[in-house]
């Protein structure tokens, strides 16, 4: 079928702020797809909204309608199957996904996590941040793989964490940033430039900007 676009599924628990930096980068033009589908596992997510304001056709799968997470598993993959889906982006979709759903879209499904993976993987990690006494975080969008937080890594941004910093601070400072690494890591897998050798994503053509350092607190 000639000019049919790259399509995409997102799937969604909440607001929905990462599913709109990805919504405007496609209308934009800075990813060449269109997402296909938006499925939250919760009604009440405000990214319901921002798709279906977008026009974008909404599923909910409510978890808590089905025994166990095979079953729940099953309807995502038949909707997002259904709706063709060549790539599927977690956005703050807060369910911890079994084998069944991660090998069916092994390699087309990945997600972005608020620290520098694979520092910090899990829940609370703004604070483990803090708490740790690190002078960088950020986030990273990768592949996901069967155990959680961990898959090959796409693409990463580094901010600093200020002394003063509350957890939310800090989670805002890299939200921020989550919202310009989401839609470029997107593209390039979109445009087909990731290949994964070893557990490594080699990202072609790319430039690194080699002479970049941050070092924190700044040299006087
Ligand atoms: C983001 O911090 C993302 O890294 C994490 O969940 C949050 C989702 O925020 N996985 P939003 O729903 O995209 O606003």
């Amino acid at each position: 079928m000639s000019g049919a676009s790259f399509r995409i599924g997102v799937l969604i628990s909440g607001s929905g702020s990462n599913l709109q930096a990805l919504i405007d980068g496609v209308k934009s033009g800075f990813i060449p797809a269109e997402i296909a589908l938006v499925i939250s596992n919760k009604a009440d997510a405000y990214g319901l909204t921002r798709a279906r304001e977008a026009g974008i056709e909404t599923r909910v799968v409510d978890h808590k309608t089905f025994e166990g997470r095979s079953p729940f598993e099953h309807e995502l993959i038949r909707a997002l199957d259904d709706a063709g889906v060549e790539l599927v982006c977690l956005a703050g979709f807060m369910r911890v996904l079994t084998p069944l759903f991660v090998r069916h879209y092994l390699g087309r499904l990945i997600n972005i996590h608020p620290s520098l993976l694979p520092a910090f993987a899990g829940l609370h990690v703004q604070q483990r941040a803090i708490d740790a006494g690190v002078r960088f975080s950020g986030c990273t969008v990768h592949f996901v793989e069967e155990e959680v937080d961990a898959g090959p890594i796409i693409a990463q941004a580094v901010v600093p964490v200020l002394p003063s910093d509350r957890a939310e601070d800090l989670a805002k400072r890299i939200l921020t940033q989550e919202h310009r690494l989401y839609p470029w890591a997107v593209k390039l897998f979109v445009e087909g430039r990731t290949q994964v050798k070893e557990r490594v994503v080699h990202i072609q053509p790319a430039q690194w900007g080699a002479e970049q350092a941050l070092i924190g607190p700044t040299p006087d």
